[in-house]
């Protein structure tokens, strides 16, 4: 009897993996929800030295999970070392905002982190690392990595924006009754903060077009738009700690894409390096329509904007390039 050749395990590094979006994302890795059911994965799971107890609560844990796709779980308080041979990095390590926080706020602890981790990558995991920031500001750490990794290739690095993504699609479908599945293309433009654009004028709800299907623009154009805008803060006013098993169900819907592709005729929103598409400042990381095919991600090319949309793309850009100059700003004070 032939036996299929076994795949070789692929190495998932998750920085912040004691905090909750940790918590909540390792299972899902280890059961396939990133990385597909037939992809067998070793987990590199960092925190910092005063988390590792808890740290290794979580590899226990796992452990006794028995999950059939788990090699091994591998705990580390070096950065370095915990990038040793990774495929996939998802680096959530930082900390999150409180209620009233923007999250910029969070901008001085958070983007030095992101400074110091990028040389660890850079000089340690393997050449074709997909790498995904979660940790806020998600856009401008992400850039800031880069800027600090010039040999990852820039279209390797990316920031999470498929939870506002998402938000959009349930938010379409709650309104529509439809089932979530039966909205598509929506689009996540620009800042994964409270001036991003989810732009429904290219989506559909069952192949109707959204405008169509929803039959009222003022509640597109206005209170649609800021539910998902302000979803995290909602978040963290209920819950009194910000969102984490949609935050873990969104890396994993974001990283699946990337690798193993977007489902035909459909689209995603990825924060990525800008190339100057749709005018956007090349640099900047910019959440776009993309399509992604063989592990690698277009843009989604030659979709109408109008006015209104236009003013919303570039207000959030404009807030991009005053995060990226704060961050820039926070780095040089600290040295
Ligand atoms: P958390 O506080 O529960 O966990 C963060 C973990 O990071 C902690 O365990 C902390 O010890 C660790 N950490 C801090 N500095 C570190 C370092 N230098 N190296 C490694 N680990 C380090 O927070 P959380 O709720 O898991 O959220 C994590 C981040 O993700 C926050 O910045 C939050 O705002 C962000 N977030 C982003 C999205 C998104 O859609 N992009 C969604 C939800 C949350
Ligand atoms: C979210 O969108 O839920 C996260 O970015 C957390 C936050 O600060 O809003």
């Amino acid at each position: 009897i032939s036996k299929l050749k076994p795949r070789k395990p692929l190495r998932v590094l998750i920085t912040g993996a004691a905090g909750q979006i940790g918590y909540a994302l390792a299972p899902q890795v280890a059961t396939g929800n990133m990385l597909g059911s037939d992809q067998p994965i070793i987990l590199h799971l960092l925190d910092v030295e005063p988390a590792k107890n808890s740290l290794e609560g979580l590899r226990m844990e796992l452990v006794d999970g028995a999950y059939p796709l788990l090699e091994a779980v591998h705990t580390f308080t070096d950065v370095a070392a915990a990038c040793k041979g990774v495929d996939v990095a998802v680096m959530v390590g930082g900390y999150p905002r409180k209620a009233g926080e923007e999250r910029k706020d969070v901008m001085a602890k958070n983007v030095s982190i992101y400074q110091q981790q990028a040389s660890a990558l850079e000089a340690n995991a393997s050449k074709n690392v997909k790498v995904v920031v979660v940790a806020n500001p998600a856009n401008t750490n992400a850039l800031i990595l880069a800027e600090n990794a010039p040999s990852i290739p820039r279209e390797n690095i990316s920031c999470l924006t498929r939870l506002d993504h998402n938000r959009a699609l349930g938010q379409i479908s709650e309104r529509t009754g439809k089932h979530v599945d039966e909205v598509k293309n929506v689009i996540i433009w620009g800042n994964h903060s409270s001036t991003q654009y989810p732009d429904v004028n290219h989506g559909t709800v069952a192949g109707k077009p959204i405008r169509q299907a929803v039959n009222d623009d003022a509640w597109l154009n206005g209170d649609f738009i800021t539910t998902v805008q302000q979803r995290g803060a909602a978040i963290i006013k209920a819950r009194g700690l910000s969102s984490a098993l949609s935050a873990a169900n969104a890396v994993c819907n974001h990283v699946r894409d990337w690798v193993r592709g977007t489902p035909s005729g459909a689209w995603t929103s990825m924060g990525v390096v800008s190339d100057g598409s749709y005018g956007v400042k090349e640099g900047l990381v910019y959440s776009f329509p993309v399509r992604c095919c063989c592990g690698k991600w277009t843009v989604v090319q030659g979709l109408a904007i109008d006015a209104a949309s236009r003013e919303r793309l570039t207000a959030t850009e404009a807030e991009l390039v005053e995060e990226r100059d704060l961050a820039l700003q926070c780095l040089a004070e600290r040295k």
